[in-house]
Order: C-alpha cells, then structure tokens, then sequence
C-alpha cells in the first residue's frame, strides 16, 4: 500500500519553485493575533465598516431579486456607479471602458498576462508594492527599476532616460497617490512628465490608486487617468474605501482591450463574484458611500496626525519621514543600519507590537529600504497608535 504520508515527487513548473509567500501574508498570522498592536498591514479599520447599511442593502438585493445569487454577467449599474466614482479623481470615462475584477490585485495580474511577453521587460521603483512582483512573477520579466525618493517618489528623469535608452517595456507601474509603502503622492509636475513619456514612447501606465480616495488634504491631485485615456491604465478599489473582504476593484482601460481582458479573466474565475458587485451596486444606490468616506478621511486624518506626532515624540531625533497626503502608511527611515528582522522580533515579542520592514519591498537585490519600517496607521484607535508607537520608540536604537 502506498504511503499516504510521503511526500509525492510533484514536479512545479520552474518558475513556481522559486515562489513563496511575500512578507506581508507572513505577517499577517502575526499580526493579527489578539494583543498585537499591528501597524503591519494594510488594514481598513474593521470598526468603520458601514455594517448596518450594507447588511440592508444585501438583504433588500437577496429579497427582491431572484437572480441575485446567480452566474451572471458584470453588474452594469456598478459600472454605472465606479464612471460617477471617477469623477472624483478628476476622469471623465464611460461605462464600456470599466472592467470589474476581484480587486486592484486581480486587475494587474490580468494586465500582466494581456501586455507581457514571457521574459519581457516591465519599469517599477526600487521600492514597490509586492502584489505587482507577484502579479508578473510567473512571466519572469526583466524588471527595469528606477530610484524611488522618500518624499518625491518615482524618479520620473530616470523612466525617461530608460526609454531614450531604447528600452520598450510592457509597461510603468506608478502609484500615485498614497503610495504603499512610502505614503508619498507624486506630484502634478511628474504625474504630467510621466504621461507625456507614455505617450512619447506609446508604453502603457499602469496607475494603481487603490488610496486615491483616501486623501487628507482639501484638494487631491489628478490621477493620470484624468491626463490621458489611451496610455493609462487605472486600477481602483473598493477593499479600502468600502471593505477588501468583497474583493471587488475595477479597470479603466481602452474599451478595445476589455473582450481580451474578458477571456483572459474567464479563464481564470469565470467572474468576478456577483454577489459582490450586486451588492455593492445595491449599497451605492442607497447614496451612502459618500458620507462613509467622508468619515473614513476624517478618522485616518486624525490617526495619521497622531502617530506622527507620537514619532516626534517617542522615536530617536533622527529619524526621518514624510507627512503621507494620503493612504495609510507612514515611511519611516531609521538612522545608521539597524537590523529590522531582530528589531520585528523584539516587537513582536516583547512589545506587541508588529510593523512591516522596508526590505519587504525591496526590487530583489536592492538594499534601499533596509533601514526603513512601514507603519500602517488606518488600523489601530488614536490611544493604541500612541501606546504603540511608544512601544517601538523604546526598543529603536538612540
Ligand atoms: C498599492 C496596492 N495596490 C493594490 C492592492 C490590492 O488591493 P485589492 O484588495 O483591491 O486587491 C493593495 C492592497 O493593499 C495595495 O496596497
């Protein structure tokens, strides 16, 4: 009789034998372990979920319709809904350029797999957002980077200087409002430069604004999409500004490439779960996103303030960072070259408290972000983010 409890020879397909989980999934068994005070994750503050008017707006949409819980196509009144959604990010698009999917996650995988070649080339920041690493892992691209500022961010001269070279790549990957990890948000200067480049070179941008809605000043910035709708590629979410348990995020693309992004999508979960966008569609028609997010911009503002202050207070002098505009993360960069594995240990273990080293999001190879934590400051209420944050300053080297 065969053993059942041997491991199987299981041949991966090459690339998949180098994949692991990123640092982030690892953290989150850790972080969300009751006691832990978490500035690790990219948590929207479970306590703000608009429960009551979504759980009426599911049961009325479950009540009166009986095709609610059935296959179906993309839900067109939540089309309808995210073109209104993007007027607040200063674009003007149509129902047939939306493309729904299973969060901004599955949006650049699906992009990933419709403009890259196995082997090409793709232009990121040294300091990135993981989910796009993984999202064009299994096509092993080049990955051209290019230097990324603490308080500026993308180094747009640079993205210039590789296409002058003669580099094509599949695309730009930007974020441009609060970006994760760094928390910056570009500037309308380079937001402009960079557009300009994509319609020089004819390369796609893909702009990721998952936070763009959770903006902290009076007047947010553009977003690409707003400067050019044939060269950018904008993702958006509802995981942050509603809930990521839904995970239902969108597209804004050329209405030309949504039958391929369709099949390509189909092949992957047929589509996107329609309960989901019904029920979404079913909340956005109460009108009640609008004041949700009001209250979530205030509630983040007022944290955001707080745990700056409390790193003026209880961090060493010399640490550096930038007021993030908007997001949900503050970038901090420490003095000399800490070791931020033994430094998350400490944390963790003896403070409770658990944050994300900068090596995390690193480009493989680089060592930009050794020395630099990423704090999460949506998740936790204003008392725990200064009981924390005064944790961590004790166990930071002076
Ligand atoms: C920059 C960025 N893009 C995309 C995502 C994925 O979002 P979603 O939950 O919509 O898949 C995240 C999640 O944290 C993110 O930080």
């Amino acid at each position: 009789m065969q053993d059942i409890t041997k491991r199987q020879e299981i041949r991966l397909a090459r690339w998949a034998q180098e994949v692991q989980q990123s640092t982030i999934q690892q953290l989150l068994a850790v972080a969300t372990q009751p006691g832990i005070l978490s500035f690790a994750l990219g948590l929207p503050a479970a306590e703000l979920f608009p429960v009551q008017a979504y759980a009426q707006a599911v049961e009325q949409l479950l009540l009166d319709h009986n095709q609610a819980l059935q296959y179906g196509m993309p839900e067109l009144s939540l089309k309808r809904h995210i073109v209104a959604l993007m007027e607040q990010r200063g674009v003007r698009c149509h129902e047939n350029q939306v493309f729904l999917t299973m969060g901004a996650q599955q949006a650049m995988s699906l992009l990933a797999r419709l403009l890259l070649d196995l082997n090409g080339t793709v232009i990121v920041e040294e300091i990135v957002y993981s989910g796009i690493l993984q999202a064009v892992e299994a096509l092993q691209p080049a990955l051209l980077t290019v230097p990324t500022h603490p308080e500026s961010g993308m180094d747009v001269d640079a993205v210039e200087a590789l296409l002058k070279g003669g580099q094509r790549p599949a695309f730009i990957y930007a974020i441009s409002d609060g970006h994760n990890p760094l928390g910056i948000s570009m500037s309308l200067e380079k937001r402009r430069h960079l557009v300009e480049l994509a319609r020089r070179y004819h390369v796609p941008i893909l702009e990721d604004d998952a936070y763009g809605h959770l903006y902290y000043d009076d007047q947010p910035i553009p977003s690409m999409r707003s400067l050019d709708e044939e060269w950018v590629f904008y993702l958006g979410s509802f995981s942050k500004i509603l809930a990521p348990a839904l995970r239902t995020g969108w597209m804004i693309v050329p209405e030309h490439l949504i039958s391929a992004l369709s099949a390509l999508k189909e092949g992957s979960d047929i589509n996107t779960a329609n309960l989901s966008q019904r029920s979404i569609a079913a909340y956005l028609d109460t009108g009640h996103l609008a004041g949700h997010v009001q209250t979530l911009r205030q509630a983040y503002r007022a944290r955001r303030d707080v745990m700056v202050r409390a790193v003026q207070t209880y961090f060493p002098r010399d640490v550096r960072f930038s007021l993030p505009r908007s997001g949900m993360f503050l970038w901090v960069e420490l003095p000399g070259k800490p070791d931020m594995e033994e430094l998350l240990r400490i944390a963790i273990q003896r403070e409770q408290v658990a944050f994300v080293p900068g090596h995390a999001f690193e480009v493989q190879g680089s060592c930009h972000a050794a020395h630099c934590m990423r704090l999460n400051f949506s998740n936790c209420g204003l008392e725990d983010i200064e009981r924390g944050i005064a944790r961590l300053g004790q166990i930071l080297p002076a």
